[in-house]
């Protein structure tokens, strides 16, 4: 990382960076969550401080030490990390959405332990959480111009179509500058300090980034975040 590090090319520039996953109570004490550990974002927080960048680093239930030089806001629910993440973004440079954002949240929270006696409990009922990376890409008018929007879907392929579809597809559902588009599962992604990539670009363009550390990863994510602020500088 030397000379990456050296070379402060993210200086002058405010990077939000989204990390971990939301947990959605159903009581005090009980909640629907996931599995993400946060390691990918603490992992792109860091290397945006190294390369000289301002970050915000909104995370979600995250057991990691701070980033030396990034300003932890922390959260516990999807709506939190909404409110956290546009509150950051009003005057950033880049928004890196790496947090798994619950889809659904339990529609009721008991304000108390829920206890057994009461019996088997109802069917939780769900309701949707706002998306918040497509609340960005759609208020984005509304903040500086050239702000860069990225964002993360851990894919592990399925009936509906392999990794890269399922991940173009979703850039085309929610059209942020960057999709990282992550491969789950065999010892990659979730929980391990390994990842790989296929990173796909609103301009068509398709970057594969092998396995490797998340460090690393986070820093090849960079160097397309900083090609594009340039590109648009210039
Ligand atoms: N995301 C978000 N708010 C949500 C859900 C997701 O901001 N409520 C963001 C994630 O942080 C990520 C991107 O959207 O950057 C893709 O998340 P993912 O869960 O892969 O995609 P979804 O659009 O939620 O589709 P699905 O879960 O059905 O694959
Ligand atoms: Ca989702």
């Amino acid at each position: 990382l030397g000379p990456r590090a050296a070379s402060p090319d993210l200086g002058g520039r405010h990077v939000v960076v989204s990390a971990g996953g939301t947990r959605e109570h159903l009581d005090p004490v009980r909640f629907l969550g996931n599995s993400s550990s946060g390691r990918q974002g603490y992992a792109l927080a860091r290397a945006a401080v190294a390369r000289g960048a301002r970050v915000t680093l909104v995370a979600a239930n995250v057991a990691l030490p701070d980033p030396a030089g990034a300003g932890v806001v922390r959260v516990v629910s999807a709506l939190d990390l909404r409110d956290a993440v546009h509150a950051a973004a009003a005057d950033a440079d880049v928004v890196v959405m790496t947090a798994a954002v619950a889809d659904f949240r339990p529609a009721k929270r008991v304000d108390h332990k829920i206890k057994k006696e009461a019996g088997v409990p109802a069917p939780v009922e769900l309701e949707a959480n706002p998306d918040v990376l497509a609340e960005l890409v759609a208020t984005r008018a509304t903040r500086p111009s050239g702000q860069l929007l990225v964002g993360f879907a851990a894919e592990t392929g399925g009936p509906d179509g392999d990794v890269l579809t399922l991940g173009r597809a979703k850039l085309a559902r929610k059209p942020a500058d960057l999709l990282v588009v992550n491969e789950v599962g065999a010892g990659l992604g979730f929980e391990v300090d390994h990842n790989a990539a296929v990173v796909l670009g609103s301009d068509g363009s398709t970057t594969t980034i092998e396995r490797t550390t998340k460090d690393l990863l986070a820093h090849r994510v960079l160097d397309l975040v900083a090609a594009r602020l340039r590109r648009d500088i210039s």
